[in-house]
């Protein structure tokens, strides 16, 4: 069989299953499984492959068929300017959450030497991004599960910046160590019953990343709450929140003698991050 023709089998089964990316998703799987890049298929696509190869395509189609997301199948995702090693154990990271990035870069221009903490820090996309631009940060990252920080490890084995960063399996309840010019965190900030109706994609990520209480505020309270006595008095917070979430969150920072900097939004319009520093 040639890539055009397992292509178009692999579309078709997508579709079948309702994976609205059937194209794309069937081009990144098929370059998995032949081991070769994107625009190698479309320059090939007469090209024949093995049997052995085309069986595992076939696996991989299989899997996504069953709404598991690219990037577990593939076990990557870019963000930021580099590659995270990501499986069903973190959060993947998603390209609205770059506008943390953006704001702690912005912040931190003038800065050299900074302490970084980032309450929930998954695959460490945001904390290990920071680390690679700004060569004299340090960083500390805490996350529920272990399991997560295994992988946040691995990451920051991949991008070089492990002998500056330090890791915690701790509940930000129950973390108080040290004090930290900038704090960054996107904690679960979805409400309980609105987890059951997202696309069946996002039932495979962890709920724990995701599952922000019944008002979708719980987490966001317990960071902020832990994070203004973290925080060095001048000291930035910067919060990814959900897009109706603005109001109520700079209340509850203004509550804990932050000053709201400002609301960033995402690449949809949406509200997606508070800066705000500690008075
Ligand atoms: C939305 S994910 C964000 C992951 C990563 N920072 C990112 O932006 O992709 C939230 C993370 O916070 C962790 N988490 C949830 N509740 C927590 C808590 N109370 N204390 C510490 N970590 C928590 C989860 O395990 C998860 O890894």
């Amino acid at each position: 069989m040639n890539i055009q023709t397992a292509l178009k089998k692999g579309r078709l089964k997508l579709r079948y299953n309702n994976v609205s990316s059937a194209q794309l998703d069937c081009e990144i799987l098929l370059s998995k499984a032949i081991n070769k890049d994107k625009k190698f298929l479309i320059l090939n696509l007469n090209k024949e492959i093995e049997k052995s190869d085309f069986n595992y395509f076939d696996f991989l189609i299989n899997e996504r068929s069953k709404r598991k997301p690219v990037a577990y199948i593939t076990q990557k995702k870019d963000f930021w300017k580099y590659e995270f090693f990501v499986n069903e154990n973190v959060l993947i990271p998603r390209p609205d959450t770059e506008v943390l990035i953006e704001q702690i870069l912005e912040i931190t221009k003038n800065k050299s030497k900074l302490k970084i903490l980032d309450i929930g820090v998954g695959s460490g996309c945001v904390l290990l991004s920071i680390l690679k631009e700004k060569k004299n940060f340090r960083g500390i990252g805490i996350d529920l599960s272990i399991k997560t920080l295994k992988i946040c490890r691995i990451n920051s084995h991949k991008l070089g910046v492990d002998n500056r960063l330090k890791l915690y399996k701790s509940n930000i309840d129950n973390f108080n160590t040290g004090k930290y010019d900038l704090i960054v965190s996107n904690p679960p900030y979805i409400k309980k019953n609105d987890l059951k109706c997202l696309e069946k994609d996002i039932k495979f990520e962890p709920a724990q990343a995701l599952d922000g209480g019944v008002d979708g505020l719980s987490e966001l309270n317990k960071v902020i709450d832990k994070s203004a006595k973290l925080i060095k008095t001048k000291g930035c917070l910067i919060l990814e929140i959900g897009f109706d979430q603005k109001n109520k969150v700079k209340r509850i920072l203004q509550k804990k003698g932050f000053y709201i900097k400002r609301v960033v939004k995402d690449s949809s319009n949406h509200d997606r991050c508070i800066v705000s520093i500690k008075l």
